[in-house]
């Protein structure tokens, strides 16, 4: 019988926040598993992004193909995966306050296994182990095509250390196929991994470094996705703009744009995330020219000054962030814009703090995911000196929302009237005689109509609006 690579418990997975990348890998033996003991029962709790909402699909598609179900109710499971997010401390926190309560599942039923997934199992090992030692599995995001092999190992035992796989320098195969969750759009990742070394960010110690899919293979998964229904894709990758750099024949992002947008029957193409250093003007082109791929760009500002910029080693300038939204609005000027950024960043003065005010005020995006600063053990800027103190951080970011609020209120409210392409998801969950979908710009729309419109294009008329998007009417 083949054997899995897993790593002996000695050694093996990163204590918190160290920078090891490897582990090491001792051979274990694989049990079969028969559909005769079927009716075994999933649940996977999935943190944090999209990359993570598809590592879960992933991770679904594998469970499903050992035989178990899916379930919505922990009592009942008996396979119970987090897949964590370790990208500000709140989330890493909130993975330890559910390993507590899931203790009580594994007291109660001793036979659940209890699996820590992503980002936190990969740079926090060692201390969920210490910690929670009633986990079964420990695995880093690169490492899922060892988790057939961990859980038919942990099944076959009644306790005992985890099975900790945590390799970041792992090349992330092609799998088998996902358990995709939405009904009408999939997530398909181009690239795993970054390597940009944002000194705030945890993401490069967490997912490694990057690693693009070959074309073929990504077309081959969304040319599958639209066979089983789906009429959109979101391509999903760390920075998209640096995709293909890896590759041993020429093709970057807007080249895999074209390819993609040829795949018949998708009629949406979305992708995220954009880094502003990369973003090219081919892209831009790409974008404007290519009917299937939506108007709207996610691009992390992350600060509005420069030199907080440049110690965020983020290798670009406000000006130039500038000049790449001023090129995207001239070729699509419908298009929507959406950002992250972070108030509070070591040595950040309120000057500086006012300079990100000011680009906000100036750029006026669509929407933007706002963060206080969050200290990651491991990364540069947790080493800088002048930390900002925390009620200072909590208020930089309230007057970043309240600003932002503004803004995205008055751009939508200027819509009204304007009549968009809405593809629709399904019901709206608040009111059950409505949909709701999106438009091409990724706003929400909702409006009164039956679920026989789940997977439609329908023309909606914006009437009423939020900072999330819209209510509507079918136009005429
Ligand atoms: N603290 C706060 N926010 C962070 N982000 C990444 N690292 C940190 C951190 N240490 C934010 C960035 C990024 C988004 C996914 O999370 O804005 O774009
Ligand atoms: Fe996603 Fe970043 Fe969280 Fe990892 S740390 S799950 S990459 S948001």
């Amino acid at each position: 019988m083949a054997g899995q690579l897993l790593p002996s418990k000695a050694g093996a997975g990163d204590s918190s926040g160290s920078q090891r990348e490897s582990s090491k890998l001792v051979e274990l033996p694989v049990q079969c598993y028969t559909h005769s003991e079927m009716a075994r029962r999933y649940l996977i709790d999935t943190m944090g992004c999209q990359m993570n909402e598809r590592d879960s699909e992933t991770a679904a598609g594998i469970l499903e193909q050992l035989g178990y179900e899916a379930t919505d109710d922990r009592e009942q499971a008996d396979f119970i995966a987090l897949n964590t997010c370790a990208v500000r401390a709140k989330p890493q926190h909130k993975v330890f306050s559910k390993l507590g309560e899931l203790r009580r599942i594994k007291e109660q039923r001793p036979h659940t296994i209890i699996a820590v997934l992503g980002c936190v199992a990969q740079i926090a090992a060692q201390e969920i182990a210490q910690r929670a030692p009633y986990v079964d599995i420990i695995m880093g995001p690169r490492n899922y095509s060892h988790l057939a092999g961990a859980i038919t190992t942990a099944q076959a035992r009644a306790d005992g250390d985890p099975i900790i796989v945590t390799d970041t320098t792992e090349v992330i195969p092609e799998g088998p196929p996902a358990a995709p969750t939405i009904p009408i759009s999939s997530y398909v990742n181009v690239t795993y991994g970054c390597n940009n070394f944002c000194a705030y960010c945890i993401v490069p110690y967490a997912r490694g470094r990057e690693q693009s899919r070959a074309p073929e293979q990504i077309i081959s998964e969304i040319e599958q996705a639209v066979a089983t229904g789906r009429q959109e894709v979101t391509l999903l990758g760390q920075n998209v703009n640096s995709y293909g750099e890896d590759l041993p024949k020429a093709c970057d992002f807007a080249d895999l744009l074209s390819q993609v947008n040829r795949v018949k029957g998708l009629r949406r193409i979305r992708f995220t995330t954009s880094h502003p250093k990369d973003l090219s003007a081919r892209l831009i082109t790409a974008m404007a020219e290519l009917p299937r791929v939506c108007e709207h760009l996610h691009l992390p500002i992350q600060s509005g000054d420069d030199e907080v910029l440049e110690r965020m080693g983020r290798g670009y300038t406000c000006e130039h962030y500038r000049r790449v939204v001023e090129a995207a609005r001239q070729r699509m000027p419908q298009m929507s814009i959406t950002t992250d950024v972070m108030a509070g960043f070591p040595g950040e003065t309120e000057e500086q703090f006012e300079h990100t005010l000011c680009a906000f005020e100036q750029i006026r995006f669509d929407q933007a995911f706002m963060f206080k600063y969050s200290d990651r053990p491991g990364t540069r800027a947790a080493q800088m000196d002048n930390k900002v103190p925390e009620e200072i951080k909590q208020q930089r970011l309230e007057q970043l929302i309240a600003c932002q609020n503004d803004i995205a209120h008055q751009i939508n409210e200027e819509l009204i009237g304007t009549t968009f392409e809405v593809l629709v998801e399904g019901r709206d969950p608040k009111s059950p005689e409505k949909v709701r979908g999106r438009t091409r710009t990724n706003k929400i729309v909702i409006f009164p109509g039956g679920s026989d419109l789940q997977g439609q294009t329908v023309e909606v008329k914006a009437q009423q609006a939020f900072l999330w998007g819209f209510l509507g009417e079918i136009a005429e």
